[in-house]
């Protein structure tokens, strides 16, 4: 089998696997999250440069370890790895770029370092903005039964990763806690050009959403 056809052969198998297992994932890491964040990776690997497979990889896989999803001692990712006949080399790498995604909090340092994981985690947090962030908030704060908002729950910046995880504020509050911060934590020129109208739709979406709730929208 030459090689190009293993690797292909080989993504196909993780695709079906992470389809499986996100099927019913109800706070916005769905399989839909995952296939816009590989494809939108793989566009900016296509301008940035940067290993494809390794990518396209560390793109399928990159929440199957999330906090949020399962325990963190779970290691579903190296146990995957482990089904595939990849070379250890490979694997580590993989494991690597996953680990390197994550938004911790906003004053909590979390630098991508491989040029792999610099885009996956560019892909990743573009998908947490715009039009499709706001959806993916809301979804998320449903599923955890948090309230739109409350004008008496202020806006927290998060010192430590165990303090983010821990909030229990309101939906609009996350805003302001990560994805606003988002598009000055991207990576690489393209991401940064593709944030600004999804930015910009962010902020927009916050000052209609103030104008209603006090009723000056008319
Ligand atoms: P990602 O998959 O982009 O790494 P996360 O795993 O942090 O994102 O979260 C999944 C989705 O839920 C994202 O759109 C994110 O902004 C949203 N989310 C995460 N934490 C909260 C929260 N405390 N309140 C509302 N939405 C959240
Ligand atoms: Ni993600």
């Amino acid at each position: 089998m030459s090689l190009n056809i293993r690797k292909s052969a080989i993504i196909n198998r993780t695709k079906e696997y992470i389809k499986k297992e996100f099927e019913s994932e109800g706070s916005g890491h769905d399989w839909w999250h995952v296939y816009r964040v590989r494809n939108l990776a793989i566009k900016i690997a296509n301008l940035e440069g940067g290993d494809l497979f390794l990518i396209e990889m560390a793109a399928l896989l990159h929440d199957l370890d999330d906090w949020k999803i399962c325990s963190e001692d779970e290691l579903r990712v190296e146990k995957w790895l482990l089904e595939l006949d990849l070379e250890k080399s490979v694997q580590t790498k993989i494991i690597e770029i996953t680990r390197q995604v994550s938004f911790k909090g906003a004053n909590v340092e979390n630098k991508a370092i491989s040029p792999e994981a610099k885009i996956v985690q560019d892909a990743d947090r573009l998908d947490a903005i715009g039009a499709i962030g706001i959806a993916r908030t809301f979804s998320y704060g449903g599923s955890k039964g948090r309230l739109i908002y409350d004008p008496g729950i202020k806006p927290e910046m998060h010192n430590s990763f165990d303090a983010y995880k821990k909030t229990t504020s309101p939906t609009i509050n996350h805003f302001y806690e990560k994805l606003l911060l988002l598009k000055d934590r991207l990576n690489t020129k393209t991401a940064k050009k593709i944030a600004v109208s999804r930015h910009q739709y962010l902020t927009e979406y916050l000052n209609q959403f103030f104008k209603e709730w006090e009723g000056i929208d008319f």
